[in-house]
């Protein structure tokens, strides 16, 4: 975690500024703890990753596997007691699901779809503070942060993190949360992008908590809407107009660019012999 980005850190319960102790620290702060004072709640940084779950147990508990590389990736005993009695529920574990996906989207940096993408970013004006949800190994992320003064991404996936951090910048950090907690309080940005996680995360949720992120800015969104699932699958899907709409009832202007929906070609190699191909809608709002 990069020193400066504490001041845009909140308890993701109660929206209080964290405290910081630090166990490990050169150019970032490679190891230590988070701490909200009101609510005793504790948020890791192993490797430099700050993992900011209400309950880091239950994050755990469907990462044993994870949870067991945590614990030899901390090198403070402090930290490390900490990892292991939170080691205790059991539950499906997603860790290799998620290092699995992780993969697959540095094999699939080349698809299309992510330079159109860039393209698009590059045409809407420049913005200060910038927040992806969902950012995955920071494709996007990291183009942005040329042009960008803040770019700050929030992802699920300790392991897609892992491998976004590998790149630094000093304008540009990530952190592991669930982009329906509210990790940075009431922080306004200019601009917030949502790349194909509306199958993922609740969509009308997702645009609600977004949109209580813009004041005035913009919000970007792509998706395949490929809602089926099964009991996976999330309760209200949208399609092309459904999410057009619902953005217009939140005080969005839709892009004339993308007001018609379109197909961009998302291609992600899962091996060396399939490939999934996606045509995903690209979205550009915008709200003063
Ligand atoms: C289909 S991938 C898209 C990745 C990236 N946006 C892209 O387009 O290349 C969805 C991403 O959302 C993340 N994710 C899923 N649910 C999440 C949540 N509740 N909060 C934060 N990230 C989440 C997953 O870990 C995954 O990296
Ligand atoms: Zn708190």
């Amino acid at each position: 975690m990069i020193h400066s980005s504490l001041e845009f850190l909140r308890c993701v319960k109660c929206g209080l500024k964290l405290e910081l102790d630090v166990f490990e620290s050169r150019k970032e702060i490679e190891e230590g703890i988070l701490r909200c004072k009101k609510c005793s709640l504790e948020f890791p940084i192993i490797q430099k990753i700050p993992i900011l779950w209400d309950d880091f147990s239950k994050y755990l508990s469907s990462r044993r596997i994870l949870g067991g590389k945590l614990y030899k990736l901390s090198s403070s005993t402090k930290l490390k007691s900490f990892v292991k009695k939170s080691l205790n529920a059991k539950d499906t574990d997603r860790s290799y699901l998620e290092e699995k996906w992780a993969r697959i989207y540095q094999n699939s940096k080349t698809s299309k779809f992510y330079s159109t993408i860039k393209k698009n970013l590059d045409s809407i004006r420049s913005s200060k503070l910038v927040l992806e949800h969902g950012c995955s190994i920071g494709i996007v992320t990291s183009h942005l942060a040329n042009s960008c003064d803040q770019v700050f991404g929030v992802d699920r996936s300790f392991s897609a993190i892992q491998i976004a951090k590998k790149q630094f910048k000093p304008n540009l950090d990530y952190f592991v949360a669930d982009s329906l907690t509210p990790v940075f309080g009431k922080l306004q940005f200019d601009l917030v992008l949502a790349l194909n996680v509306l199958e993922i995360i609740e969509p009308k949720v997702l645009l609600k908590s977004i949109s209580k992120q813009i004041t005035n800015g913009y919000f970007v969104l792509s998706d395949p809407y490929d809602f089926d699932r099964g009991p996976r699958s999330v309760k209200n899907p949208l399609d092309e107009s459904s999410l057009r709409t619902n953005l217009k009832n939140l005080g969005f202007r839709i892009s004339s660019s993308t007001k018609n929906p379109s197909f961009i070609p998302w291609n992600l190699k899962l091996n060396s012999r399939a490939t999934l191909n996606y045509k995903v809608d690209l979205v550009i709002s915008e709200k003063s």
